[in-house]
């Protein structure tokens, strides 16, 4: 429903407008990239690992999609100058994707060559299940061309994971995946709906991935997830560089630095930009709760 409700012009056009100073900076780290390196600092002095991402998705023309590559170059110019502990997530529909597959794959390139040259990486978000086939042929041609500098992004709600999951596994030697619940809404007959269904099969993959032996990032604030993890490495004697907990800007911060105490890798998800509406309506969505702030911020004098 707060999906449904998020599309009402009516409504994003208030929350565009007053979003920021209403809640929304909560989540998102700045609208520039010097705002957003500041926060990267203060998350690595508390020993926490970030992928910065440029918000934005569905670009309607080729201006639009060389505007966000461009934003992708300045972030990985930006880690490098800064010398910041992070790598970097995008969204391939902000990059072309929707226009063609040829352009996408062309500024991918661009972004991947410099990922490569600083020795850094970046991760493909995974979006809407209309997007999942190419971006699975994107990620399989830049894998083979780039290695271990690409990763891929799986989500436990859809029937076909573990198909997909067992084919990747099969191809590609320490193949770095973040696992998460999904956030779309997706219909019935792609995705599982209902949540226990999706959290038995969230746990089933990061079984799997961990005793094949690849890289896994745990992306969830739940706790029933982290501590499925944490005995599951316990029994198979897994060591704590083969994995790591990840999780959004904002979100249990405090549990974050928890991890990290305990002697956990925890990357946080660290997003910036002007486009910042979509995400921000997922994470109302995902946790109603996240609302009261913004009802809270607007009575706030
Ligand atoms: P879920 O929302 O199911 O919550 C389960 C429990 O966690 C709650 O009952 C509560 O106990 C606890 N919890 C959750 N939020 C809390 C809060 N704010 N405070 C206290 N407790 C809380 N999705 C996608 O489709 N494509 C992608 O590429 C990505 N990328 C991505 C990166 C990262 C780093 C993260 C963390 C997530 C994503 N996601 C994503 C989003 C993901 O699919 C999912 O929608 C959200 O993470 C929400 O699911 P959770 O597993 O966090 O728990």
């Amino acid at each position: 429903m707060v999906l449904s409700v998020a599309g009402n012009s009516l409504v994003s056009g208030f929350i565009k407008k007053y979003g920021m100073k209403l809640g929304a900076a909560r989540f998102v780290a700045g609208e520039t990239l010097k705002e957003a390196l500041e926060q990267v600092k203060l998350l690595n002095r508390d020993g926490l690992v970030v992928t910065l991402d440029h918000l934005g998705e569905f670009v309607f023309n080729e201006d639009e999609a060389w505007a966000s590559t461009r934003a992708c170059l300045d972030v990985l110019d930006g880690i490098k100058a800064s010398g910041v502990n992070s790598n970097m997530s995008l969204k391939m529909t902000s990059l072309g994707l929707d226009l063609s597959k040829e352009l996408c794959m062309k500024h991918m390139r661009m972004i991947l060559d410099k990922a490569r040259e600083y020795d850094n990486f970046v991760r493909i978000d995974m979006e809407d299940y209309a997007h999942i086939d190419v971006t699975m042929e994107i990620f399989n041609e830049l894998r083979q061309e780039y290695g271990k500098h690409v990763g891929l992004v799986i989500q436990a709600y859809l029937y076909r994971t573990v198909d997909d999951m067992k084919l990747l596994e099969e191809t590609y030697e320490n193949l770095n995946l973040r696992l998460v619940k999904g956030a779309y809404l997706e219909s019935p007959e792609v995705a599982y709906p209902n949540m226990e269904d999706v959290n038995k099969n969230y746990k089933k993959i990061i079984e799997m991935h961990l005793l094949a032996g690849h890289f896994t990032a745990v992306a969830s604030h739940d706790d029933v997830m982290i501590n499925f993890t944490k005995d599951l490495v316990k029994k198979h004697n897994i060591p704590n560089s083969q994995f790591e907990f990840q999780m959004l800007y904002g979100v249990r911060p405090e549990t974050q630095r928890e991890l990290v105490k305990e002697g956990y890798a925890m990357r946080v998800y660290v997003p910036y930009g002007n486009d910042w509406y979509g995400y921000f309506s997922r994470r109302i969505a995902e946790r109603p709760a996240n609302a009261f702030f913004i009802i809270k911020n607007m009575f706030r004098k």
